[in-house]
């Protein structure tokens, strides 16, 4: 038996080259109405290895669509590289039409990403179409059913949107996506408008789809819970930059970013008193100078910064991007001096 088969999926992931390289990847949109350009990615390294599952994380407005779909080369960057299994991605057409093949995006809202007038067998044949298949297209639709928890599959092909649930509607967005043999993944909020139920079953089937298939997947979300039950790795956040990144059981049970404390200690489990972050929302086109985090920061706002004589820091100088790779990393003033 060789090592490779003994491992476990995600050890085998932590083992492996990235299959996807993000490195100072920088994505600011025009100024509305007379406003600074918005920053909205603003220095970004991630990597995605081979069968591991990524959470992104942070609240609503932080950057994850746009740096999710700047991946899968919807979005040029402004600056900044993405490469794939050691290529840098193309934006010329022919290029990009092949790489949207092997990089799949799974949307939030099955409805919306359905069309109502078509079958599920059409649903899930366009790709296939799209891409010029040329192989068998009634036995690979019934095959990426089948993968996607619908079966027997034949029993769907002549069903529209209206007549499935919401967990079977996003299991033939699903479908749509494992249909062109994708190794990676990009699922922007899959679960948020399902039930508690349903968003288990879901979750369960990518975590299924990662070890039959070894797929890799990027998993956008604001649910630390979600990232919890399906991650192998977490990467938090906030105002365009990700500020703590590490292995899902460390950054959730230890977290030393002053945002992700204050994101787990609202969750209905967590133990004492929740931190409600004050301040004014982050806002993209008005990126606060030294750490983005210090208007809203709790541990500044206390005086523990100030106590462990990093406040002045906090105010006034940048912190550096931290690297795509594995390992806990925290961009913050005070947890580099409290380890
Ligand atoms: N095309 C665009 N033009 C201008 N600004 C944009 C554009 N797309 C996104 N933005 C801005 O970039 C920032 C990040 O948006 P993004 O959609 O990536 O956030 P998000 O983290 O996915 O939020 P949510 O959790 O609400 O989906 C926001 O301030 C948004 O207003
Ligand atoms: S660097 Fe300072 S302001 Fe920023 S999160 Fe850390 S303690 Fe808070
Ligand atoms: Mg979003």
């Amino acid at each position: 038996m060789t090592t490779e088969t003994t491992l476990e999926p995600a050890a085998r992931a932590a083992a492996s080259a990235p299959l996807l390289t993000a490195s100072d990847l920088h994505i600011t949109f025009p100024g509305r109405r007379g406003a600074d350009p918005a920053r909205a990615v603003d220095g970004v390294d991630l990597d995605i290895r081979r069968g591991e599952i990524v959470a992104l994380v942070g609240e609503s407005g932080c950057g994850k669509t746009t740096l999710a779909r700047s991946l899968l080369g919807l979005v040029a960057p402004t600056s900044g590289r993405i490469a794939f299994d050691g290529e840098p991605l193309s934006y010329r057409s022919r290029a990009l039409k092949a790489y949207r093949k092997r990089v799949q995006l799974v949307l939030q809202d099955p409805s919306g990403s359905l069309n109502p007038r078509h079958t599920v067998y059409e649903a899930v044949a366009e790709g296939l179409r799209i891409h010029g298949y040329g192989g068998d297209e009634r036995a690979a639709v019934g095959e990426a059913l089948s993968r996607a928890g619908l079966r027997p599959p034949e029993r769907f092909f002549l069903r529209y949107p209206h007549e499935l649930s919401g967990g079977q509607r996003q299991r033939v967005v699903i479908a749509g996506a494992l249909v062109l043999e994708p190794e990676l993944i990009v699922a922007d909020e899959p679960v948020a408008s399902l039930d508690a139920s349903v968003r288990g079953e879901i979750l369960a089937l990518l975590l299924r789809l990662r070890e039959e298939l070894g797929l890799s997947a990027l998993v956008v979300t604001h649910d630390l819970g979600l990232a919890w039950n399906i991650a192998d790795r977490v990467a938090v956040m906030y105002l365009g930059r990700i500020v703590e990144t590490g292995a899902v059981e460390d950054v959730l049970t230890a977290p030393q970013h002053p945002y992700t404390q204050a994101l787990l200690s609202v969750l209905p489990e967590a133990p004492g008193e929740p931190v409600v972050l004050t301040g004014e929302p982050p806002d993209p086109s008005r990126v606060p100078s030294g750490c983005r985090f210090h208007a809203r920061c709790q541990i500044l706002a206390s005086g523990e910064a100030e106590r462990a004589g990093v406040a002045r820091d906090c105010r006034t100088t940048d912190l550096p991007v931290l690297s795509g790779a594995g390992g806990t990393q925290v961009a913050c003033h005070w947890a580099a001096v409290r380890s």
